[in-house]
């Protein structure tokens, strides 16, 4: 599959969100990150359905939300409305898994699910052939600019196999501390879109930025 980049607007300049998801647009960004968390199922908070909204009309590029928030079934319907084009629901925040994946599919957004450094890839086994994209946190999520975790690098070997085994079309993200050395491994292992904020959005040269993650030069 080809390398996706997308980069994660939580490290944009907030006040000019506009601007900053333009630049990494004409950049080469294949997706637009958006994260979302809600000071429970994370220690931190950023945007809502209302900031989605906002920036629907800003950008062609499919908008890929995380949502990093407790019960996401309670939001479902007001990200599709505001214009997801990925939801995307942590299995250590959704005990009805395989439900949680259909209400995002009954709305006509493709479903992902993620999981955190220490969750394993069995839990997720049961739900494969049901889900458009696996995340996998290569940190623990919150907070932009941490530093890569690298034991989950076998982790994304593991769901590339499953994937090729059972012959399917899901894609593989990873996200967190991803950079130009850091994604050279992910891609190794399997990995085909790469989520990337601070690595992208503290570079003012977006575009050389992306190049760099993205492997070409
Ligand atoms: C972390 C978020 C990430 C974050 C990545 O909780 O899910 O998407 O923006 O930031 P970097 O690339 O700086 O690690
Ligand atoms: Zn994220």
């Amino acid at each position: 599959m080809m390398i996706k980049i997308a980069p994660s607007i939580l490290s944009a300049n907030f006040a000019k969100l506009e601007e900053e998801i333009r630049d990494v647009e004409r950049g080469g960004a294949d997706y637009i990150h958006v994260d979302v968390m809600d000071g429970h199922f994370v220690p931190n908070m950023t945007i809502g359905p209302l900031v989605v909204e906002a920036i629907r009309p800003v950008t062609t590029l499919p908008l890929d939300v995380h949502l990093m928030i407790e019960q996401p079934d309670r939001y479902i319907p007001a990200f599709a409305k505001a214009g997801a084009d990925y939801l995307s629901v942590h299995v250590e925040a959704c005990p009805h898994l395989h439900r949680t994946i259909h209400f995002i599919k009954e709305h006509r957004v493709k479903a992902g699910v993620v999981l955190n450094p220490h969750t394993p890839v069995s839990m997720i086994e049961h739900v494969l052939d049901d889900v458009d994209l696996v995340l996998l946190m290569t940190v623990n999520p919150g907070f932009g600019g941490q530093t890569f975790i690298h034991s989950v690098l076998p982790k994304i070997t593991r769901v590339a196999q499953l994937v090729k085994e059972r012959n399917l079309q899901v894609e593989i993200e990873v996200d967190g501390g991803v950079n130009a050395q850091t994604a050279r491994l992910c891609i190794e292992a399997g990995a085909n879109v790469l989520v990337a904020g601070s690595a992208v959005y503290n570079e003012t040269d977006r575009a050389a930025a992306i190049r760099a993650i993205r492997g070409d030069h």
